[in-house]
């Protein structure tokens, strides 16, 4: 067979290897672990070109996970420098230990003992959105309930039975399991209804709802709080991310740029061949 490599067919097969080449590696990052009882986790986008959500989601880390969580992998000035705070700013307002030197990991501020405190040590979050997945982390946050049979008086949907408290509840508010009475889904996936036309509805449970005014945040607020923490976490997993995706379309580019000049070279060479 004689392979005619200036047919429009070949650039186009070439310009869907590039193309999913490069889409596949989003596919893999999507995909979280398993929320067990919460059913799919939600879907999360992380946009780590939006400096101002992480920096917030950095200022609440420090205020609210900080504590029992560290971040070993990482360096503070590193991360005042990818989030664009000045150094000064940074040490003043989010760093509480003043003999931490801007150059220091970023090493956790719990002492040996309290690690033993929850049965479970809690784990170095520096790496968690790359073994978790950030949809998961999206998820567990915002799937605490009250359960008086556990430890802290609550439990996780997505986390069964987790040795972590509910740190964010005063913010979040007193969040239930409740039943609700949903529509019947047919087989076909409309509504099922009754001989007069009535959707017939049954009552299931295990839904979430925060019980109103028992939180600082709105229901809106407080998702959009674990969005930014999820975010500042997914930069914390790769602080390279950002960067590392723009060179890639430039990759891209070069790649289309240069298929299309070498096969203009291709066809001019070839004009020899055909005298
Ligand atoms: C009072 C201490 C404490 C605080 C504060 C705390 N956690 Fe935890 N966290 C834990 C413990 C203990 C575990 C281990 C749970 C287990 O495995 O049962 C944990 C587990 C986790 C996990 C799962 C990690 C894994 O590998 O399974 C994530 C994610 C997490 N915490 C995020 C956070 C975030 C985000 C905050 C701040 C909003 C936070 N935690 C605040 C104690 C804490």
């Amino acid at each position: 067979m004689k392979i005619n490599l200036n047919s429009p067919k070949y650039l186009v097969i070439s310009l869907c290897i590039f193309i999913s080449v490069f889409f596949v590696n989003n596919i893999n990052s999507a995909e979280g672990g398993p929320c067990k009882d919460y059913g799919e986790c939600d879907e999360f986008k992380y946009s780590l070109n939006d400096v101002e959500s992480l920096q917030r989601g950095a200022s609440t880390y420090i205020n609210y996970c900080y504590g029992c969580h560290s971040l070993k992998y990482s360096r503070w000035n590193r991360v005042a420098e990818d989030l664009q705070i000045p150094e000064d700013i940074f040490f003043e307002n989010l760093v509480f230990d003043k003999s931490i030197k801007p150059g220091d990991l970023m090493v956790g501020a719990m002492s040996e003992e309290s690690v033993n405190w929850f049965g479970v040590a809690p784990p170095d979050l520096t790496l968690v959105s790359r073994y978790k997945g950030d949809d998961w982390i999206y998820s567990y946050l915002r799937a605490y309930y009250e359960d008086s049979s556990k430890q802290y008086g609550v439990n996780n949907l997505v986390y069964p039975g987790t040795a972590m408290p509910n740190v964010l509840l005063s913010l979040q508010g007193n969040q239930r399991l409740v039943c609700k009475d949903v529509p019947v889904i047919a087989r076909n996936g409309g509504e099922k209804r009754d001989v007069s036309g009535n959707t017939i509805y049954q009552e299931k449970c295990g839904f979430l709802k925060v019980e109103d005014g028992t939180g600082k945040l709105s229901k809106e607020e407080f998702d959009d709080l674990i969005y930014d923490l999820t975010n500042f976490l997914v930069y914390v997993g790769e602080p390279i991310k950002a960067t590392r995706e723009r060179i890639g379309w430039y990759v891209v580019f070069y790649f289309l740029i240069f298929t299309a000049l070498s096969s203009l070279l291709y066809r001019e060479y070839h004009k020899d061949y055909n005298k």
